[in-house]
């Protein structure tokens, strides 16, 4: 493994270059590594995989396991991401079984169909409200006026954090959203995100306190009953997946909201057959998912030796599984490049795979529904406005800015 003074220098030098000449359009990228290196060994010692098969495989195969979360001891010590090990070594991504299994039966119950249904009125009524702020200007910037404010009050909502308590979140996701991601993280400077941390984790365990004598229908308090049971270990365990909950939560909804749009309005056709037949809206969540995934990557550490396209990797290893590459991969989906919201069998990677596949999903899907039935019916004559701005990441995708006239 590297030395973090190479991994410091590496990140450095691919930040600038992913971040100047990649993060607009990756995609020719993706299609040399699957057609060229489908299995591409990195001088870090990471292995990136492109091609869809190879992906859908890594994700599901028993002898690959979460990513190990000590190889974040070979980052330079004030990486951001690395600032934010001991809370990602709790959260529900990187637990392993029977670990993982307990506290996802515990969270996975605020994303059962019946749970949401009650949750779909509340999200319906925060996409009007956004846009009632926003429609007598006649312009707008997608992703501060909608994309980013829609998921955060969601989040709220379902996590039960009083409407007061919300420009709190707001200021958390904005510093801890993108040090999550690795591009981003080597410049960013740790201590921003140890001193967000510290008062998000504090504010967690007092509302967790606040649940267990006046318990609602949101996630702190279906985590302190799970502790009651003795299904939660422990608070720590609780503040953690409730602020991990609110990264992985908010940053993936807010690029599918403004990846989405951007992928409207430059295929207009697409947009006005929206319109014309909404029962083509879920469908075409997917294909914004498939076509410019929100989270472009995910990773794994292989538990065993294994073989993947040929190529021995041995146990140990850490596996980039580039999503937005299989997403866009010809071997599975007839005109990749193309965006089509009524593709058949769109079987997408978006939310990874496997025991760790997203477990709110269920609640993204609605968001996107809502998200973009709202926009388009409130808004008849939306347009693309100027210049947008891609973010200079890697794991996630989305923009900086879109601004529109409607
Ligand atoms: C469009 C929106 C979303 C996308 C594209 C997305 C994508 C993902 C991906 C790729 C993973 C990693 C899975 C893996 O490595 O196997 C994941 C995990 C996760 N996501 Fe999402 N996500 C979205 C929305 C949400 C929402 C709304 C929530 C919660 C409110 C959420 C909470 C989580 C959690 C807790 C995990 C860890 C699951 C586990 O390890 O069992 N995500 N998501």
């Amino acid at each position: 493994m590297a030395s973090p003074a190479t991994f410091a220098r590496t990140s450095r030098i691919f930040n600038r270059w992913y971040g100047r000449v990649f993060s607009r359009n990756p995609y020719p990228l993706y299609r040399f590594l699957r057609r060229r290196y489908p299995v591409l060994r990195t001088p870090i010692g990471f292995w990136i995989i492109s091609r869809y098969t190879d992906c859908y495989n890594v994700l599901r195969d028993r002898r690959t396991s979460t990513f190990d979360m000590r190889a974040l001891n070979a980052f330079p010590p004030d990486d951001g991401l690395r600032s934010m090990q001991t809370l990602l070594r709790d959260a529900l991504q990187f637990r392993l079984p029977p670990d993982h299994t307990r506290l996802r039966r515990v969270m996975g119950k605020l994303f059962t169909a019946a749970s949401l249904e009650t949750v779909r009125p509340r999200i319906q009524k925060i996409a009007d409200r956004l846009i009632d702020a926003v429609i007598d200007r006649g312009a707008m910037d997608v992703v501060a006026d909608f994309a980013f404010a829609l998921p955060v009050d969601v989040l709220a909502d379902v996590m039960g954090v009083p409407d007061l308590d919300k420009p709190l979140l707001r200021k958390w996701v904005k510093t801890l959203g993108v040090a999550i991601d690795p591009a981003a993280s080597a410049n960013d400077p740790g201590r921003m995100v140890r001193e967000t941390l510290a008062p998000a984790k504090r504010y967690f365990h007092e509302l967790a306190a606040e649940r267990r004598k006046r318990p609602g229908d949101d996630l702190i308090s279906l985590m302190v009953e799970g502790q009651a049971r003795g299904e939660i270990a422990c608070d720590e365990e609780i503040v953690c997946n409730a602020i991990f909950t609110l990264i992985a939560g908010h940053e993936t909804t807010m690029n599918m909201l403004a990846n989405g749009t951007l992928a409207l309005l430059r295929n207009p056709e697409a947009a006005a057959r929206l319109r014309a037949d909404s029962s083509l809206l879920d469908s075409a969540v997917d294909e914004v998912l498939r076509y410019d995934s929100p989270a472009q990557v995910t990773f794994r550490t292989a538990t065993e030796d294994i073989e993947i396209a040929g190529r021995k990797i041995p146990a140990g290893a850490h596996l980039v599984v580039i999503m937005g590459a299989g997403n866009r991969d010809g071997d599975r989906f007839p005109e990749p490049d193309r965006f089509d919201i009524a593709r058949p069998d769109n079987n997408h990677l978006a939310f990874a795979g496997g025991i760790h596949r997203c477990i709110g999903e269920p609640l993204a899907r609605i968001e996107g529904h809502i998200g973009f039935e709202t926009m388009l019916r409130r808004m008849p004559k939306l347009a693309l406005a100027g210049q947008h701005e891609w973010r200079r990441t890697m794991v996630l995708r989305g923009l900086v800015r879109l601004p529109v006239t409607f």
